[in-house]
């Protein structure tokens, strides 16, 4: 397995994959730091950091579908998050136990940067159509 480092726009595979799994495309506009897992080859994984002035976040966490739940973005992520200091990430309620085992802590609403609350419009429509609301979480 070998990880490789780019940008967002660097990469046709990442800006496809963002906006294939409806992703935060906000990465590829301000060409977010990538890390891209290959095996044997392969594309596998991805996640990327997005640095906004005071924050920066974890995003774009995505396998791809033949490869989910055998470890790869464990493996990515164990790479990845020693790399940084405090991290923030916006998700849904059912992937909390997940970052969970990487450090991430539920935070509330009222401790999250401003530059993150951008994702509320999606609590908007989740209380609309019954829908999981977002929940924010942070590492250190
Ligand atoms: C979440 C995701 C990135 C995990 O990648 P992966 O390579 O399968 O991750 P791993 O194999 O390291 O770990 C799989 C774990 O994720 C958990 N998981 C994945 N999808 C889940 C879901 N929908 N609900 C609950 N848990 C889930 C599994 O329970 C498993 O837990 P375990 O380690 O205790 O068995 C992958 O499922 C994916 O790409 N999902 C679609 C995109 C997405 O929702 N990304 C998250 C954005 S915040």
């Amino acid at each position: 397995m070998k990880v490789y480092e780019t940008r967002v726009c660097h990469s046709a595979k990442a800006v496809w994959i963002i906006i294939s799994e409806w992703m935060d495309t906000l990465a590829i506009l301000m060409n977010a730091k990538a890390y891209m897992l290959y095996d044997k080859g392969k594309f596998i994984s991805i996640c990327c950091i997005k640095n906004f002035k005071g924050a920066q976040e974890l995003g774009v966490v995505i396998t791809t579908k033949p490869h989910r739940g055998k470890g790869y973005m464990s493996h990515l992520l164990r790479y990845v998050l020693p790399q940084y200091g405090t991290l923030y990430l916006i998700c849904l309620p059912h992937l909390k136990k997940y970052y969970e085992k990487f450090n991430f802590k539920k935070i509330p609403r009222k401790s999250v940067p401003w530059q993150l609350k951008r994702a509320e419009l999606y609590n908007v429509f989740a209380r609309l159509f019954n829908w999981d609301e977002i929940i924010y979480m942070k590492r250190k």
